[in-house]
């Protein structure tokens, strides 16, 4: 609940300094606008400067919009424009500038290019994506006014109903780090600072800020660490967030080990941690675990990096070195990202440029689980097609909460509706690109026909009557909330089977924020997992059906066949008595998704790393050499008649002597090859993915020994093995 904290008097006083002292100061009196100095230097100079009433401003934050403030924000921290230093202006950014639906404190209607979700890009197995994507979302976010992108989320798949999911990237830390890494640098690029999120653990929404994740540290390093460690070393973001959770006891925001130990000393993070907004319970232990911000503080029970830290710096109960740490983290991640040499300039969207980028990556990104008989790719001198279901005929799912952008050009369709105990009614927001409209518009001579799928007779009887009938499966996620099972909702598994019996030639898309369970699998021609697809979802969607795109796209995240398959086949945390921290066991540990799968000898519906395409690929002549590392060579063919994209994945399996852990992914390309082209593909494995963690040594062991190596088109799809013999060795954590 927002309420009147000290923060924003000494926000408002801060800002009238700042009004009536800019401009009066030349350059020469600011030295750190010398750009030639370090980012350290320059801060260290402001510094100086600050009186410690503008150094508290700097350490917390609100969603309250400032009075006079133009731009709506997510979140603004004070500047301090005496100085130069300017208001931070953070916006929610994982999946284009964000605004929350039917909040109309925060810019109502503000659009913004509308990505497919995180799930998507990460299936497009394409960094360069990623980084366009982040440079894309960065470059409207400054045109906007922002400086601040709360963007980066790369908390694991450990659940398929986990409600976020969908803004993260799949279930292994390799994928997900690598492809959160490219979307951060394209952001810091342009110049705004870019989170990386939430730190760390947060992974499950059902009352998240009451979770007590339980966890053994090797099994976190190797896997939800891991994910965040190569984020940052790819991205290098200014901050990190960390999240709602507790971690063995402890909530993450102060969190010493989480903080101070691997944040700051393991991995020489230099930039700010800042809250999540609602997540800080204390000033002093969060002020010594390492937090640097307080964020949206009005979301807090108080503004703990309020009036208790003035009071706890004047009284000297936390130093004001500490104070001082703090704004140095925060002013050298604002001179590292250029906000304060490059500022936000106003001005309109490249709409057309933005909008191919979002396509691009859904085209990329729909993965073709199932093609019976090449059923797929349709021909455009098809007569009749029944379009059915999913609001096709206007639109395009796309997931809900903080991450939600509001399409440029309006939603096609919102879908109001209350849960019971929520104050605020949500709303399912489709992006307008038509489905329909798109595969019309590849099938001009055919009759192309829309039913709502409501009536699943006039359904199926539309089914029978056409050559092909293509159902739109939605279900909707949300932040705050898992989903309650694997089942497509609202009878949608009924309708598909219903089409499916009239007409075999039945392609189902499906627009889900996770996997689903498919009762159905067997009875259908072609199965697409489209995500959610995006502002140009539609016609990526018919371009792929229609094949002027060969679909390229692999499973970030395990489809499994149902949720007794899963570590937890009941979500925890859905029923607590209230306000009770409940703990979680995450006895998984290390071995998240395919790992987990692998473990316990179970076979999924669709494996990680899975995805067809119209054309065929072939592995040949691996070889593998050993020694401080594992480098791999092999020959990727096309084999088929179509040129195509392909994701030769390398899985390494652990010595004998290590115990038989699951195999880690260690290594992939993305390959785009004509018909009868080959190419020779080279990958050396990071060593941490062949290590495990270990606490005495505190580092990274690699076990002597004989590692399996293999390729394959999926995790449960390997073709060629080889051995690379690797030497005893220990690395820094
Ligand atoms: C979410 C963050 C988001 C923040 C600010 C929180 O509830 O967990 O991802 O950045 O709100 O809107």
């Amino acid at each position: 609940m927002p309420h009147n904290s000290p923060l924003i008097t000494i926000t408002a006083l801060s800002l009238m300094a700042a009004h009536v002292c800019a401009g009066t100061a030349a350059a020469d009196d600011r030295p750190w606008t010398n750009r030639a100095l370090s980012p350290d230097t320059r801060a260290d100079l402001v510094l100086n400067e600050m009186t410690t009433e503008e150094k508290l401003g700097l350490v917390v934050g609100t969603s309250q919009r400032p009075a006079g403030e133009a731009i709506g924000a997510a979140g603004y921290v004070a500047g301090v424009a005496r100085l130069g230093i300017p208001m931070l202006r953070e916006a929610n950014a994982e999946l284009g500038v964000a605004v929350p639906p039917l909040d109309d404190t925060v810019r109502p209607e503000d659009e913004a290019t509308a990505l497919p979700s995180g799930l998507a890009t990460a299936a497009t197995w394409n960094p360069a994506i990623a980084h366009a994507n982040g440079a894309m979302i960065a470059e409207e976010a400054r045109r906007k006014g922002f400086n601040v992108l709360l963007a980066g989320a790369v908390n694991l798949a450990r659940d398929p109903r986990t409600g976020r999911n969908f803004e993260y990237a799949g279930e292994d830390p390799l994928l997900a780090g690598t492809m959160a890494g490219a979307a951060i640098r394209g952001i810091e690029e342009k110049h705004v600072v870019s989170t990386v999120k939430h730190f760390a653990l947060n992974d499950q929404e059902n009352n998240r800020t009451l979770l007590d994740a339980r966890i053994d540290m090797p099994a976190l390093r190797e896997s939800d660490l891991l994910a965040f460690e190569l984020a940052i070393e790819g991205g290098q973001p200014g901050a990190v967030m960390c999240s709602y959770n507790l971690l063995a006891g402890i909530y993450a925001c102060q969190n010493p080990t989480l903080l101070n130990n691997i944040l700051r000393q393991d991995w020489r993070f230099r930039g700010w941690v800042m809250s999540d907004w609602g997540a800080v319970h204390s000033t002093s232990e969060a002020a010594r675990a390492g937090l640097d911000q307080e964020s949206g503080a009005d979301w807090d029970s108080r503004a703990w990096f309020g009036e208790p830290l003035a009071i706890a710096v004047a009284e000297g109960t936390i130093p004001a070195t500490r104070l001082n740490a703090m704004v140095h983290r925060i002013l050298r991640s604002m001179f590292a990202s250029g906000v304060i040499d490059d500022p936000p300039a106003p001005g309109p969207l490249d709409a057309d440029a933005d909008a191919q980028v979002a396509q691009h990556a859904e085209e990329e990104g729909i993965v073709l689980l199932r093609n019976e008989s090449d059923l797929l790719p349709l021909s455009s001198d098809l007569r009749r097609i029944a379009v059915i279901g999913g609001h096709a005929d206007v639109g395009v799912l796309s997931g809900g909460g903080s991450s939600q952008v509001i399409p440029l050009g309006d939603p096609a369709l919102r879908v109001r509706f209350k849960a019971p105990g929520d104050t605020i009614p949500y709303a399912m927001v489709f992006d307008p690109s038509s489905p329909l409209k798109a595969i019309q518009a590849k099938a001009p001579l055919a009759q192309v026909t829309f039913a709502d799928g409501e009536d699943v007779d006039r359904a199926a009887i539309a089914a029978k009557e056409a050559d092909v009938a293509i159902v739109f499966a939605t279900s909707w996620e949300i932040e705050g909330h898992d989903a309650e099972s694997l089942s497509l909702p609202r009878d949608q598994d009924k309708l598909i089977a219903a089409v499916a019996a009239a007409n075999r030639r039945t392609i189902v898309v499906l627009e889900t924020g996770n996997p689903v369970a498919m009762p159905w699998n067997s009875e259908v021609g072609a199965i697409l997992a489209a995500w959610y697809p995006g502002q140009r979802g539609g016609e990526a969607i018919a371009n792929v059906l229609f094949g002027t795109v060969n679909p390229s796209g692999r499973l970030p995240i395990t489809f499994p066949a149902s949720t007794a398959q899963l570590p937890r086949p009941e979500l925890p945390g859905r029923f607590i008595p209230w306000n009770t921290t409940f703990a979680v066991d995450y006895r998984e540990g290390g071995a998240i998704g395919y790992k987990w799968f692998e473990q316990q000898h179970a076979t999924p519906l669709y494996p990680f790393g899975f995805g067809l395409s119209y054309t065929r690929f072939s592995y040949s002549d691996l070889r593998v050499s050993g020694g401080k590392a594992v480098t791999v060579s092999f020959t990727v063919t096309n084999s088929g008649e179509r040129p195509g994209a392909d994701v030769p994945q390398i899985y390494v399996g652990a010595p004998q002597a290590d115990g038989g852990r699951a195999r880690r992914l260690v290594g992939w390309s993305k390959i785009a090859l004509a018909p009868g082209e080959s190419q020779r593909v080279r990958i050396t494995a990071d060593p941490r993915l062949l290590a495990h963690f270990d606490e005495t040594e505190h580092g990274w062991r690699i076990v002597a020994g004989d590692y399996p190596v293999e390729l394959g088109a999926s995790s449960s799809d390997l073709r060629l093995a080889a051995t690379a013999r690797l030497e005893e060795r220990t690395l820094p954590p």
